[in-house]
């Protein structure tokens, strides 16, 4: 199974699926490449530093979208290192119905809460600040809403007394590094069917 990642950000869950894979705990699952649209992101250094393949990626003039010029070259880019599974990492970018239908059932995204609790930015502080005692994340099939499609999986994350939001956040992001890599072996072994074959 080919992997193509996409991520803005610092890139922590890319690293832990690439040490999945070197671990061999992922199967036959292959990273074969890191796709960003912020030139100097944590996640193009992860790349680097474990010799996979990084790409930075114009996304135009939009914060939250890709425009339409973008969006083709995207879509291009991607569509050449055929990948079987997109996930998205950390991904600040919404995408729209050409985008998803160039990759039908093949965009998974890992979110820090337990969806639908707690969609868009912020979900951990958003947790934190309602004062819940149990949040987690969940990898879910990404759809044309935002953090809306069906829920693959799901890990708890309990929010013990005297947590601050920074472990409260340290404890989420640990239980994403052990989820995001066990759904791709899942994926990849067919224990968890992809939507369309
Ligand atoms: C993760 O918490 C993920 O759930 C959210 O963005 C964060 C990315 O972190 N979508 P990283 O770049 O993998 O460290």
């Amino acid at each position: 199974m080919n992997i193509v990642i996409l991520g803005s950000g610092k890139g922590s869950n890319a690293q832990a699926i690439i040490e999945a894979q070197v671990s061999q705990y992922i199967g036959n699952a292959k990273v074969s490449a890191i796709v960003s649209d912020v030139p100097d992101s944590g996640i193009l250094k992860v790349a680097e530093s474990n010799g996979i393949e990084g790409f930075y990626l114009d996304p135009g003039p939009f914060r939250t979208k890709l425009d339409e010029t973008a969006e083709r070259v995207w879509i291009e880019k991607l569509q050449s290192l055929k990948p079987d599974l997109i996930a998205l990492a950390g991904f600040m970018r919404i995408l729209k119905p050409a985008f998803l239908q160039a990759f039908p059932g093949r965009i998974i995204n890992i979110h820090p809460s337990l969806l639908p609790s707690f969609k868009g930015l912020n979900a951990i502080k958003q947790a934190f600040d309602f004062g819940v005692k149990i949040s987690g994340c969940t990898v879910h099939w990404v759809d044309e809403g935002v953090d809306s499609g069906a829920i693959i999986a799901q890990s708890p994350v309990r929010k013990m007394h005297g947590d601050t939001l920074e472990l409260f956040g340290q404890k989420i992001q640990a239980a994403e590094h052990m989820l995001f890599p066990a759904i791709m072996r899942d994926l990849s072994t067919g224990v968890i069917p992809f939507p369309i074959q």
